[in-house]
């Protein structure tokens, strides 16, 4: 007897970062089990950051949703400011009929910054988008799951959590923040039946265009290659041996499942999809 996702269909999926990498697969893959989408991306860029989703990243995730016959509300929005985050999500609520079922808090940017040369301006970008970006979402989109008693949040932390790593301490202090949010959003929340939980992914191997941005652009700040910076966040990170290499279809299945009916009884918990990372 084979397993399905059990209750996705027809759910309402918000998505943080929707437009490139990770947050693009999820879109495309919840579109494939009958979700519709709210697709939350800055599309502009932000000062000393690598290329982010833009207006043309955009137009492509709602044009492959639709493909995929189901609707897609494009919010072009920067999570890291309150009012934005407030309108798109109101907007999203307005056209889905006041309800969403399942928020995805993905998007999150990073750099390479020794702490002794720490730039103010990436710091404020990694650690608003990360967290305060999460905050902002869920505050203004867990209202109407509190109102009906039923939701999936799916907070993407990563594996780094589990071991630290040099040049990025704003990134892996953020992303514990992630953590936290997550255990005590899943306490206060548990009344309402609404789940709670984060994923820690292994470095994703990027690509150009839709692909995972993170490596590629961290790969000339390194002075490497994509492949190059893939294969060394891999090997530094992963369990020893080639299999052990992660790509976005891995955190799209682990996050399907979280927002299906198969994980209702899964709250709280901190997941790796780490190549052992978090173990070693
Ligand atoms: N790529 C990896 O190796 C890796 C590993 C572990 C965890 N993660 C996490 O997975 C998530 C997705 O990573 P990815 O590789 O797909 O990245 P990506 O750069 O391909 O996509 C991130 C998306 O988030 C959007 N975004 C960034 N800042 C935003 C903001 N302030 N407001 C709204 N949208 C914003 C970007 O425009 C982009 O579309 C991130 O949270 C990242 O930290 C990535």
């Amino acid at each position: 007897m084979g397993v399905e996702l059990r209750g996705l269909e027809g759910k309402n999926v918000l998505i943080t970062g929707a437009s490139k990498g990770q947050g693009f697969s999820h879109a495309k893959a919840f579109a494939e089990a009958g979700c519709n989408i709210a697709a939350i991306d800055i599309t502009e860029p932000i000062p000393d950051i690598y290329p982010l989703g833009t207006p043309e990243t955009m137009a492509a995730t709602v044009k492959a949703i639709e493909e995929r016959g189901q609707r897609c509300i494009p919010l072009p929005c920067d999570i890291r400011d309150e009012a934005q985050v407030k309108a798109s999500v109101e907007k999203a609520l307005d056209l889905f009929g006041g309800r969403i079922d399942v928020i995805v808090n993905n998007a999150g940017v990073a750099a390479l910054d020794p702490i002794h040369k720490m730039r103010s301006s990436t710091m404020h970008a990694v650690i608003d988008t990360i967290v305060k970006g999460a905050i902002y979402v869920t505050k203004y989109a867990v209202d109407n799951m509190i109102g009906r008693g039923s939701g999936k949040i799916i907070n993407i932390s990563s594996a780094v959590t589990g071991s630290g790593h040099a040049m990025l301490s704003h990134y892996v202090a953020a992303k514990h923040a992630i953590n936290g949010l997550t255990t005590s959003w899943a306490m206060e929340l548990s009344e309402f039946n609404i789940n709670v939980n984060s994923i820690c992914p292994a470095t994703i191997k990027p690509g150009i265009g839709q692909g995972s941005g993170m490596v590629l652009g961290l790969a000339p700040e390194a002075g490497v290659t994509m492949d190059e910076a893939f294969e060394m966040f891999s090997s530094g990170g992963n369990m020893p041996g080639l299999k052990w290499r992660a790509e976005v279809q891995h955190i799209t299945d682990m996050v399907l499942f979280l927002a299906s009916d198969n994980a209702d009884m899964i709250t709280g918990a901190i997941i790796p999809v780490d190549c052992g990372q978090m173990s070693r």
